[in-house]
């Protein structure tokens, strides 16, 4: 049937409408994006964090010369002696000695002087001494190593433990998940890989009443929600990203953080339910207030975590064949 001229026009004007809600959207995005992350230097009040993202993006590219399958002696000088640069200015910024990243460059310096010493090769003009003294022990495991080991047996294990994982929707109302089991979820999930190691995710946890309050913020958990006992809320710290070719790293390593923390929690025999935040920035807002979530965290997603109830049934979930996934090139 031929849409009339007036249902044609209002068709246009409800798309042109949509997109200038989108480009607004986007645009909060980005602005909340552009406050956070460091452009052209580090913006005073993220600085500390800005110089820290610094301190990890060499330190990591460091460490990657280390394993290189052709390593090659002396690389990478210029990144080594911008990384000597940045432990003066993290400290000249009042940065802590002992903070974590700061530590592993210099756990990175070391590692790189110690490669080159047991190869006989000279790297005193670009190390200044204190930093590679071998009687001091490093704080941080950095710079390279074996890889773990792993049996064939665990490895056979993953698919079968893969695919036992379902989104849980029925949790126990009398069995509230220990704070040490989530802490330990958490401590697996962040083995997720992340660009340049930079680590921004962070999670938000709430039980009982304030995991009610966060739930009634999301609009995918009814019929559902008044049984979750604890909620966990993903974010990522954009002030560890930088530039325009970042801008959506938060959601990708998000993403994947998450996914960890779905199957560690799992491993632990707890179960849990993924819970979109596909919202509009008004309700960012909201969420971001009750939740005390900071301006430079980008809200990834909400997962209801607990016991699942006895006899509980879940979605099949019916995936695609495998064939619609795959395109050989
Ligand atoms: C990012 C994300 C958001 C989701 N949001 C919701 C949600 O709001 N409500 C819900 O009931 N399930 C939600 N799910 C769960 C999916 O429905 C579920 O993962 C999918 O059907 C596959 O089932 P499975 O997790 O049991 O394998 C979400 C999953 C993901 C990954």
């Amino acid at each position: 049937m031929k849409m009339s001229l007036l249902a044609r026009l209002k068709k246009k004007c409800r798309r042109a409408l949509e997109w200038m809600k989108l480009q607004r959207e986007s645009a909060l995005d980005a602005h909340r994006y552009f406050c956070s992350a460091s452009w052209a230097g580090p913006a005073k009040k993220h600085e500390l964090t800005h110089i820290e993202s610094d301190l990890i993006k060499h330190y990591h590219v460091l460490e990657k010369g280390l394993v290189m399958a052709d390593f090659r002696p002396r690389s990478g000088v210029a990144i080594l002696k911008r990384l000597i640069v940045l432990t003066s200015i993290w400290k000249d910024a009042g940065g802590d000695e002992n903070e974590f990243h700061f530590q592993a460059a210099l756990a990175v310096i070391k590692s790189y002087h110690r490669k080159h010493h047991n190869l006989n090769i000279d790297v005193s003009d670009l190390i200044p001494p204190g930093f590679c003294d071998e009687d001091e022990i490093c704080k941080v495991d950095a710079g390279s190593k074996l890889p773990n080991e792993i049996s064939a047996d665990d490895l056979a294990k993953f698919d079968r433990f893969a695919l036992s994982r379902h989104s849980v929707r029925q949790f126990s109302l009398d069995r509230v998940p220990e704070h040490a089991l989530l802490t330990s979820a958490v401590e697996v999930a962040i083995s997720a890989p992340s660009v340049c190691n930079r680590q921004t995710w962070r999670v938000h946890l709430y039980e009982g009443e304030a995991a009610q309050k966060m739930l009634s913020f999301q609009n995918g958990n009814r019929g559902f929600g008044h049984l979750i006992p604890t909620v966990a809320i993903v974010t990522s710290d954009m002030r560890l990203f930088g530039g325009g070719g970042e801008r959506y790293q938060g959601w990708i390593e998000g993403g994947l953080f998450s996914m960890n923390f779905l199957l560690a929690l799992h491993a632990r025999g707890l179960s849990s339910v993924a819970l979109n935040w596909s919202r509009l920035n008004k309700d960012d807002r909201l969420l971001r207030a009750a939740a005390k979530i900071p301006e430079h965290e980008r809200i990834i997603m909400l997962i209801g975590c607990g016991y699942a109830s006895e006899g509980h049934e879940v979605t099949c979930s019916p995936r695609s064949p495998v064939s619609q996934f795959i395109k050989w090139h």
